[in-house]
């Protein structure tokens, strides 16, 4: 494994993990001792970040909830002192979208329950996890220093943040981290690259192998649950847009016999050797997906190799990609 530094001080794991997927979105949630014996693979790897969020909730068989912080916290506490902790803010899931709320209140409120569940008296890096359209930035970064100052959290962030809520954030307590999402698929954010390197923020990347898709491991005949999975409606994984991103896949093939190396390791590598301070944190359930994960830290892509992808990837046709849940407030 390869260490990279986000902001000025944090040190984190080249390829940490998400574990959202373990309870929420891909499916239902996985027998926790399992998941728990995969987050101690993961720490047996070297795997540092392990990332979270209050709203990462399934429904277990009897109706009851699985709370991924639960899950998380339980499984790191025996290496508390070692691993970084990330969880996050301000979203709730509702029917039809995603609700935002980051009012100081709020956050108060849900830092303790991040706490509870997570069994621990500090977050490593706490976000925002989406923009609240009806709170100012410098109110959720004041609140956040707040916290710092009373040692609740060590570090803050924004997901899905763009150049001025930023910047505004950043003046009044200093931001370590953007979470947004990128992968080959999805490089709409790359516009942020310089302010991030002029601000000393660190970019941590979500669904960096577009929900699995960019491992070339699924066609047209995989078959995800409805309802739980969302990636039975994910626009990439439809019959049409495996069709449409053929040529996509026969490039990860491509560079990946040339450099030894799986399709995941080979988008995983593009994104690390592309910026010395991003992060990527795909999500699995598997060991071994765990450990192919990992070692895309280990494989390095010239400059030229990464122009002719790059080159590649402005010119092919591609479907669309997820994009997230909609914000409905
Ligand atoms: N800030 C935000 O708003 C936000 C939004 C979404 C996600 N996230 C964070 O980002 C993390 C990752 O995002 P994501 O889960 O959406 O997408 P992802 O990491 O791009 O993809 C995860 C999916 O890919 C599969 N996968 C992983 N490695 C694989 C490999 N080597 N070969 C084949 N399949 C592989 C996993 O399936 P298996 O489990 O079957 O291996 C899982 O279904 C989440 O866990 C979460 O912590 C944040």
């Amino acid at each position: 494994m390869k260490y990279r530094t986000l902001g000025r001080d944090l040190t984190v794991s080249a390829i940490s993990l998400g574990c959202m997927g373990m309870t929420h979105a891909f499916g239902a949630p996985s027998d926790t001792k399992e998941m728990t014996k995969r987050i101690h693979e993961a720490v047996e790897l070297g795997y540092t970040m392990f990332d979270t969020a209050e709203c990462y909730t399934g429904t277990l068989p009897d109706g009851s909830t699985a709370y991924n912080e639960e899950l998380v916290g339980a499984a790191l506490a025996p290496y508390r002192e070692k691993v970084v902790i990330a969880t996050k803010c301000g979203v709730q899931h509702a029917p039809n979208g995603l609700i935002t709320d980051s009012r100081p209140e709020t956050i108060r409120k849900s830092v303790e329950g991040s706490l509870r569940r997570l069994g621990t008296d500090y977050i490593d890096l706490y976000y925002q996890h989406r923009i609240d359209p009806d709170v100012e930035p410098e109110t959720v970064a004041e609140t956040m220093s707040q916290l710092m100052k009373e040692g609740k959290i060590r570090y803050w962030g924004i997901s899905e943040a763009n150049e001025e809520y930023l910047r505004r954030a950043h003046a009044v307590c200093p931001v370590t981290a953007v979470q947004n999402r990128y992968s080959m698929m999805a490089r709409w954010h790359e516009s942020l690259f310089c302010t991030l390197e002029e601000l000393h923020i660190g970019y941590v990347a979500f669904s960096p192998l577009a929900n699995g898709f960019l491992s070339a491991k699924y066609d047209e005949k995989s078959k995800f649950e409805q309802g739980t999975d969302y990636r039975s409606s994910m626009p990439q994984f439809s019959a049409e847009g495996v069709k449409q991103n053929r040529e996509l896949l026969a490039l990860l093939e491509k560079v990946g016999e040339e450099k030894h190396a799986t399709p995941a390791q080979i988008s995983l590598a593009w994104m690390l050797c592309k910026r010395p301070s991003l992060v990527a944190i795909p999500g699995t359930r598997k060991s071994e997906r765990l450990r192919e994960n990992a070692g895309a830290a280990e494989i390095e892509l010239s400059p030229e190799e990464l122009a002719h992808i790059d080159c590649a990837l402005n010119h092919m046709e591609m479907s669309a990609v997820f994009g997230g849940a909609k914000i409905i407030k």
